[in-house]
């Protein structure tokens, strides 16, 4: 009785094989290994290397003192005609509700959060930012047309985030400096 020949695997393609898989796995681990570093090295530099410019404002006393009391808030006229607006975002609205700024001026936006991280844009422009308690956020942006842009939070801050809306809206240069000579800080709340 002779045996049955097993067929003979190809040996040499299978070690092929073998090689190109190992290739690839340490190609890939040495991969995740990089981000790994990277992401590694980028938080702890971001960590301990503080912004340029960092302004502070005590979140616990804004209301007191400090250019956040409320007198201050809303749209102001600065010396050189450029528009400075300071707002609050607070647990679930922001103050003022309804920011009035001018076309085709330089507009600087300075908010902060009173207690949670809030997220500050303004629809249909580049602005976009975050409020975090205790920081100052410091945007400066131009209008071109007049018109409303709606205001959202966008960072999850609690159970009312959804209801927490502003709104911005962008007025005539000439009808802005009009109601400046008038009103030290501008704001279009209940307009
Ligand atoms: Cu404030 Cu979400």
């Amino acid at each position: 009785m002779t045996p049955v020949a097993t067929p003979v695997p190809d040996a040499s393609g299978a070690n092929a094989a073998v090689r190109a898989e190992r290739r690839w796995a340490i190609l890939s681990i040495g991969i995740i290994a990089l981000l790994v570093v990277m992401a590694a090295y980028a938080g702890i530099h971001q960590a301990v290397m503080p912004q340029a410019r960092l302004e502070t404002a005590d979140p616990r006393t804004l209301h007191i003192a400090g250019e956040f009391v409320e007198g201050n808030l809303g749209s102001a006229l600065e010396p050189d005609g450029s528009v400075t607006v300071r707002a609050i975002g607070q647990q679930y609205s922001f103050t003022p509700q309804c920011i009035v700024v001018p076309t085709d001026t330089p507009v600087t936006i300075r908010a902060t959060s009173a207690d949670a991280l809030h997220g500050f844009l303004i629809q249909g422009t580049n602005v976009n930012t975050m409020l975090v308690p205790g920081y100052v956020s410091a945007v400066t942006t131009r209008f071109t047309k007049p018109g409303d842009h709606a205001m959202p939070c966008h960072e999850f801050c609690g159970a009312g985030h959804e209801g927490m809306w502003g709104r911005v809206r962008v007025v005539e240069k000439a009808a802005f400096l009009q109601a400046a000579a008038s009103q030290r800080r501008q704001s279009c709340v209940a307009q």
